[in-house]
């Protein structure tokens, strides 16, 4: 069971959880925004208190961090208001120490939180992965029609971590004020925002204010778009984002899948052919010469299992 449909989500007047996993240190709180129930996998928003540390160590999940508010030290780090940290599973990550409190989204895309203390990287530690960035400072913005098609003009994007196999992004980006979209969207990949600011309103789901946020399984319709004021948020996907745009605003899931599946049909006959064909269903991925062992890319494996899930249900 991947992570159900959340939408729209205000967590700012819920009240902060006190830990009590083992390796979470006092001084630290959570609220949950999203939760697989099977994997563990979440997205936390955190609030670490004045005078939080934790000792160098490693988690068992990738893990993304983005700083909302106040300022973390992390190792010789200072990350500041939208820094952004992605931490493959097992890599040491620096002391942290929280001298004047901090609020961050937290998020363990491959099972529940976990801590180990450790000053050295796990052995299978895909460490080369590790990205930190300030998302506000070190990053230019650029137009969104970095994917095309694309959403209307005045929507901009920083890219913060984009995985080479899955295509998965995680990102920022702004709507300018009276952005305004008049299509409806939906994607293949799972979608997910937390709103750092400024409120937008989508046909669906209303406005999606300061605090607010979703978790958007594929194949879900959302827009038209608007906003007033302009909104600056922090983004993800967990696979390709392809925009599929159009005007029905009564289209469910499994017809919006199906015209996706349609686009293939017509656009690559052959691999449409040899999907459909029987005989060719591989469990774990067809072979793939350029990426000999992809198969063994725990995200590759997470997220797919998780879609495998979603298409027993409608079959
Ligand atoms: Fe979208």
């Amino acid at each position: 069971m991947a992570r159900p449909h959340i939408e729209p989500f205000v967590e700012l007047n819920d009240d902060y959880k006190n830990f009590s996993l083992p390796g979470f240190a006092a001084h630290s709180h959570y609220k949950v925004l999203s939760l697989d129930v099977d994997t563990g996998a979440c997205t936390l928003k955190m609030r670490f208190d004045a005078g939080y540390s934790r000792k160098p160590g490693m988690s068992y999940a990738d893990v993304e961090i983005f700083v909302l508010t106040g300022t973390m030290k992390v190792g010789e780090q200072i990350c500041g208001e939208g820094h952004y940290l992605f931490v493959p599973a097992g890599y040491a990550l620096g002391a942290i120490d929280v001298p004047e409190g901090c609020e961050a989204l937290v998020m363990y895309n491959d099972s529940e939180p976990s801590f180990v203390e450790s000053d050295t990287h796990h052995a299978l530690c895909l460490k080369e992965g590790f990205v930190s960035t300030n998302a506000y400072e070190d990053a230019p913005w650029a137009v969104a029609n970095l994917v095309t098609p694309s959403v209307a003009s005045g929507c901009m994007i920083k890219v913060l971590h984009y995985d080479v196999l899955s295509e998965a992004l995680s990102f920022i980006y702004c709507m300018t004020p009276q952005f305004a979209q008049d299509n409806i969207s939906y994607h293949d990949c799972c979608e997910e925002s937390y709103h750092i600011w400024g409120t937008s309103w989508m046909m669906q789901f209303g406005d999606l204010p300061t605090g607010g946020y979703f978790w958007r399984p594929p194949y879900i319709d959302h827009g038209a778009f608007r906003s007033k004021f302009g909104t600056i948020a922090f983004g993800r996907t967990d696979s390709k984002l392809h925009n599929y745009f159009h005007f029905n605003p009564w289209s469910n899931p499994d017809e919006n899948r199906l015209r996706a599946a349609a686009q293939v049909y017509r656009q690559r006959p052959e691999l449409y052919q040899w999907i459909a064909s029987d005989g060719h269903n591989h469990p774990h991925g067809p072979p793939d010469f350029e990426h000999k062992h992809y198969h063994d890319n725990p995200q590759i494996q997470g997220f797919h299992a998780q879609h495998h899930h979603g298409h027993d249900h409608d079959h």
